[in-house]
This record gives C-alpha cells, sequence and structure tokens, in this order.
C-alpha cells in the first residue's frame, strides 16, 4: 500500500489490472476443471490476458514518463491483429482428432516468444537479469524446437528415432548447457565473447529439444506435450521476471504449475514414472508369462439387442476406438434408444481412455450427451457388480484386468474400469487387435464376455437399427 501510494495514479490503475487478472487466470482454471464450466472458463482466462494487454499498452511507462506501447502501438496492433486471425482461424478449423498438433504448435510459438525476450532484453542488459535471462533462453528454445517436433511427430510429418543413444546424446546436450551457463555466468569474459556464448547456447538449447523429443513414442506424445506446456510457462515466467512484469510472472507460474500437475497425473494414471515416459517406450518394464484362459465368444447384433433392450443397468466404457471410429453421435443416438425403453445408461470415464487428457469428455460432450451420464472410474467401479451390460466400445488398455493380477504385466498397477465385474461384457473392436500398450487382454476371453467385431461407428449404427425393430 506505501509503494501504491507514492505511485502515479496510472501506475496504480495498471498494478490493479495485474492483480485483476491474476483473479481472472485462477477463477478461469478453477472453472476449466470441469467440462460443464470449461468454455466459462475459457473466457475467463482470455479476459484475465487481454486486460493486462490493454493496461500494459495504454499505461506502462518509462522512467522519462513516456508510455512505452504507445511508442509503437500500430506495430504491436498490427502484430495482434496477425495472432489473432491465424489463431482463430486455425482453431476453427482444427479437428478434434488433431488437437493435440494444434496444442503443440501453439506452444512451440510461445517458448519461442519467451526465448526471444529473453535473448533481446539479455542484450540489452546483460547484469541485472543475466541467469533469469540464461535460464529463459534455454527453457524457452527447449519448449519451442521440442513441440515442434513433438507437432510433427502427431501429425506423422516425423518419424520416431529409438535408440539408447539417444539418453547419453540427450545427457551430452544438458552438460554442455549446464557448463556453458555457468561459463557465461562466472568466468569474468567481455562482452563480445560473452555474447557469442549465449548464441551458442541458444543453438545447443534447440537442438537439445530436438533430441529430446526424438525418441519418445509418438503415443506417448501427449505426457510430452503437456510437459513442454509448463516449460513454456516457466520461460514465460522467466520473462516477466526480466520485465519485472507481476501478469507475465503469474500466468507463467500458473501455466507451469498446472502442465506439471497435468503430465504427472497422466504419469499416475498410466501407473509409469514420468523418467519411464521420457526414456522408454511403454511395455519396456515387466515381462509376462501369464496364458489366457477360456475361448474367444462372439454374439450376434439380434441378440446383442434383445440382451440390452431388456437390462436396468448398462454402462458404455469407450476408449481410444471410439474416437478412431467418431462413433460419440451414435453411442448418444444408442444410450438415448436405451433411456426410451427404460433402461438406465451411464458413460464410464477412465482418466486416460483415447489419447489426450479429458479425450472422451470432449469428444461425447460434441455429441451432446449430457455430463451426468458420464461417471468418472472412481464413482463407477463400486457399482460394477450390479450392471446388467458392460459395452467396451475401442477400449482395450482401460479394461485390462492384468493391471490387478498380472504382476509381470507393464500395466501392472494401472487403475482401470472395472468392466469384468459386470453381468455380462459387450467388447466392440474391429479384430483382435492390441491397445496402446501392446499387450493381451485376457477380458476378452472372459466367459462373460461376447465380442461383437467390426467398426465401432458401423457396428452401433446397426445394432441401433436392430434394437428399434424390437
Ligand atoms: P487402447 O488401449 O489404445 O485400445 C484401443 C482399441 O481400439 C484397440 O485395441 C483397437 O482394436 C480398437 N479400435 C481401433 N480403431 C477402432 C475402430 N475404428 N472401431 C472399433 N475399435 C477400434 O485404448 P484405451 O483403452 O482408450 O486406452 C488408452 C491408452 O492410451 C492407455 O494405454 C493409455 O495409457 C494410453 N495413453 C493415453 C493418454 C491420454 S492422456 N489419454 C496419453 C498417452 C497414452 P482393433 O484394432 O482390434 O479394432
Amino acid at each position: 500500500m506505501i509503494l501504491l501510494n507514492t505511485m502515479m495514479p496510472g501506475q496504480v490503475v495498471l498494478e490493479y489490472s495485474y492483480l485483476l487478472s491474476a483473479i481472472m487466470f485462477v477463477i478461469g482454471l478453477k472453472l476449466q476443471s470441469h467440462p460443464e464450466t470449461a468454455r466459462k472458463g475459457n473466457l475467463w482466462a482470455a479476459t484475465g490476458m487481454i486486460l493486462p494487454m490493454i493496461t500494459t499498452l495504454l499505461l506502462n511507462r518509462d522512467e522519462a514518463g513516456e508510455a512505452i506501447g504507445l511508442m509503437n502501438v500500430f506495430a504491436i496492433l498490427l502484430i495482434i491483429a496477425a495472432g489473432a486471425v491465424v489463431g482463430s482461424i486455425m482453431a476453427r478449423k482444427v479437428k478434434m482428432t488433431a488437437m493435440p498438433q494444434m496444442v503443440s504448435f501453439f506452444n512451440a510459438t510461445g517458448g519461442a516468444a519467451s526465448a526471444a525476450v529473453a535473448l533481446i532484453e539479455y542484450n540489452k542488459n546483460p547484469d541485472q537479469a543475466l541467469l533469469v535471462g540464461l535460464l529463459g533462453l534455454v527453457v524457452g528454445s527447449i519448449a519451442f524446437s521440442g513441440s515442434m517436433i513433438a507437432y510433427g511427430k502427431l501429425d506423422g510429418k516425423v518419424g520416431d528415432i529409438f535408440s539408447k543413444v539417444m539418453t547419453y546424446v540427450n545427457l551430452f546436450f544438458m552438460a554442455v548447457i549446464v557448463a556453458l551457463i555457468l561459463v557465461v555466468l562466472l568466468a569474468g569474459l567481455d562482452a563480445q565473447t560473452r555474447t557469442y556464448l549465449v548464441y551458442g547456447l541458444l543453438v545447443i538449447s534447440l537442438v537439445y529439444g530436438v533430441s529430446f523429443v526424438m525418441p519418445i513414442g509418438g503415443a506417448d506424445m501427449p505426457v510430452v506435450i503437456s510437459l513442454l506446456n509448463s516449460l513454456t510457462g516457466i520461460a514465460a515466467a522467466m520473462a516477466g521476471f526480466i520485465y519485472q512484469n507481476e501478469a507475465m510472472i503469474l500466468g507463467g507460474i500458473l501455466v507451469g504449475a498446472a502442465g506439471t500437475i497435468l503430465t504427472l497425473q497422466m504419469c499416475k494414471a498410466m501407473n509409469r514414472s514420468l523418467i519411464n515416459v521420457i526414456v522408454g517406450a511403454f511395455g519396456g518394464g515387466g515381462v509376462s508369462n501369464a496364458q489366457a484362459q477360456g475361448s474367444i465368444k462372439e454374439i450376434t447384433l439380434s441378440d446383442a439387442a434383445v440382451l440390452l433392450s431388456y437390462s436396468q443397468k448398462v454402462v458404455i466404457i469407450p476408449g481410444y476406438g471410439l474416437a478412431v471410429a467418431q462413433a460419440q453421435h451414435i453411442a448418444h443416438e444408442l444410450d438415448n434408444l436405451l433411456g426410451s425403453k427404460g433402461v438406465d445408461v451411464r458413460y464410464a470415464i477412465h482418466p486416460v481412455a483415447g489419447r489426450m487428457p479429458g479425450h472422451m469428455n470432449v469428444l461425447l460432450a460434441e455429441a451432446d450427451v449430457p455430463y451426468e451420464q458420464l461417471v468418472e472410474m472412481d464413482n463407477i467401479n463400486p457399482d460394477m457388480p450390479n450392471v446388467d451390460v458392460a459395452i467396451v466400445v475401442g477400449a482395450n488398455d482401460v479394461v485390462n484386468p492384468a493391471a490387478y493380477d498380472d504382476p509381470g504385466s507393464p500395466i501392472y498397477g494401472m487403475p482401470i474400469i472395472n468392466a469384468h465385474l459386470a453381468k455380462n461384457i459387450i467388447i466392440m473392436k474391429r479384430g483382435m487387435g492390441k491397445g496402446y500398450a501392446g499387450i493381451e487382454n485376457f477380458l476378452f476371453f472372459n466367459d462373460k464376455t461376447r465380442m461383437l467385431f467390426g467398426d465401432a461407428k458401423s457396428t452401433m449404427q446397426k445394432l441401433v437399427s436392430e434394437i428399434k425393430t424390437i
């Protein structure tokens, strides 16, 4: 307060606008944690971002009292307009399945912006913010090049390089980066040598971003994107430190913290450590000696239609295959149809079903499935023994009981949806293809299980037609 009393009125408004923006970010984040309020959360966070942009542009002054933003107002507005147009066209056009790529691409731009700020401000004022500048440069550059490779991989433009050698290459790059930072900080270099080394640091960090992401399996990309996203947040916070801008610092810290929590939650839901994701592909862990008991049994469409129509409780368990088949709309038609026959239909949502956080929630929301029908794993599992039919649609790993009873399995210990406890299990998939973890699923051989083979969308279309005839 004492500090505010000594400030110019414009400066006070600026500081309060930063405080208000911080509050809006927090409200936005809170609202984003539920599908029903996520849109509102986005609006709060976006407003929280626009507010300090406007106030900084109008009110931020240099020592001579000149409004810094207004000096270059046309260039700044032009760049903001260009970014807004490109961003909104991309966001409107993107397909739901290409969302991870787009997040990765946008994340790369954030990393590049933070690295650019660090590089420019380091040159202007090397002594004041040297360590923060160097760290911002390194983290922002890694986030940029790593995110671009992640984008390329997910879009099928870049292949994988799986080799143990990459681990040593990456350790070498990390050591060089740390050594360069220490030399720049401590060796008392002349300005020119220091500048050369800082540019060297930029190049090595960019190369390290590439070599860090290259060996990671394409399907592990969601975890890596979340990690890179948190790095971008940290880089933005460092850029905020350089400018002494509270809104940037806080926004960056929130992104960094949220990204880190999401990364760790995804790893926990897969029962894997972050190191395991970064260094090895899924399945590199245990060796399973378990043998399948029983045999595969199929069910006809008409038998499935009768079974479902005369059930009381049905749970649909969606997985990656539902997303591939784009079967969310027909799934909703099926649940409506069964609902009209008095069947209680719910969806069981596993935290890592699909290939990105909230994948199933987003798909089902797109098909207008009411949120009350989506039940999270921990809440549906206790009721699974009372469920007449569990319909597994394109899910595999997230219902694999090996997580409970095969200590040799790479997914041992991963929480799953207890489909095996339901009275009847219908599994919709195209064939005996494995899931993301690349392992056998003994649920398919369970006595209560019947397979309904085919593409999830067309199978469900036929099932809906069949139920309509009953
Ligand atoms: P998966 O275990 O990947 O299994 C998907 C199944 O869908 C496959 O077995 C496949 O069998 C079937 N399928 C593919 N296309 C289909 C189609 N058109 N119609 C019908 N079925 C189709 O999926 P899940 O159970 O959702 O598990 C997700 C996995 O991804 C987990 O292992 C999880 O750890 C991992 N993961 C998730 C995330 C996030 S954040 N969600 C991030 C990284 C990794 P067929 O080939 O026989 O049809």
